[in-house]
């Protein structure tokens, strides 16, 4: 446990020794902070990237090891694309001036989503963001660009097609594992955690294999406000949940068996 962290008022509450391991975020309601005060959209934006900052920096600092953050969809492409161009320079930006911080930091990034979809310099400086950052051990920050859920499982289906059509693999072993292994967050844990702001109760085409167990906050707050307090306490509001995987109130933790210790699920014929 970071025994700075630990004396930090800000925390007093929470235990640091139960963070969970993944936290997923959609990031939603940029768009209307910026519209709610007269201004155009990408200011919004433009604060919602200082939470963004915010919010990894804090997670750094107490220790959770994952963090997913929901930064385009591949649904966002039918936005004007003056938003697009927009937001592609704001990523841009964040990629070039947060690498120095993520490396004295060991902040490792990683991205999931179909990125060749995206301009060739923002690729470029994810290319080099996420190659630099490679050997990192503190924070893997997972930055969802261009993503749907749904896209990322019939990719990982062809993938494992393809495997039982060269003869490598059994239609009978496919099982959960081999699935999993096959997205885009292989071997990451799945999320224990899943926030989404500005009230919206919705998934959004959002990791949606990865989600089956996952404790769901939502919070009425736009995500450019969304800062170290509201993250707090997203996090302590998870801790007073009961988290039961399936199993009874009073059954002894011993006794459980999480979804990931299971024995292969054989497909049905
Ligand atoms: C949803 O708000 C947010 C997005 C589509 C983009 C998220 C982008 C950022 C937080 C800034 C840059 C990101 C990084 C990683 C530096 P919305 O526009 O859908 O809001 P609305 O629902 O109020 O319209």
């Amino acid at each position: 446990m970071n025994t700075r962290a630990s004396r930090n008022p800000l925390y007093q509450d929470l235990d640091l020794g139960k963070l969970p391991r993944h936290v997923a975020i959609i990031m939603d309601g940029n768009g209307r902070w910026a519209q709610s005060r007269g201004l155009e959209r990408l200011y919004g934006h433009r604060r919602g990237k200082a939470s963004v900052k915010a919010i990894v920096e804090l997670s750094r600092k107490i220790g959770i090891e994952y963090l997913s953050l929901y930064a385009f969809s591949s649904e966002n492409w039918q936005r004007p694309a003056q938003e697009v161009k927009g937001l592609m320079n704001l990523l841009k930006r964040y990629l070039t001036t947060e690498l120095d911080r993520m490396m004295k930091n060991g902040v490792r990034l990683q991205v999931i989503g179909n990125t060749r979809r995206l301009p060739s310099d923002v690729r470029q400086a994810l290319r080099h963001s996420v190659e630099s950052t490679k050997r990192n051990k503190d924070l893997t920050v997972i930055l969802a660009l261009s993503y749907s859920a749904r896209e990322e499982i019939a990719n990982a289906v062809r993938a494992v097609a393809r495997r039982v059509r060269r003869g490598d693999l059994e239609p009978d072993d496919i099982t959960e594992e081999v699935i999993a292994e096959s997205l885009g967050t292989a071997g990451v844990p799945d999320p224990d955690l899943l926030i989404r702001t500005s009230g919206e109760v919705r998934l959004s085409n959002f990791l949606l294999w990865q989600v089956a167990y996952t404790e769901i906050y939502i919070t009425e707050t736009l995500w450019p406000d969304f800062r170290e307090h509201e993250f707090i306490e997203a996090l302590r509001q998870f801790q007073a949940r009961e988290r039961r995987f399936g199993r009874l109130p009073d059954q002894p933790e011993e006794s459980v068996e999480r979804p990931s210790d299971r024995a292969p699920l054989r497909v049905a014929r």
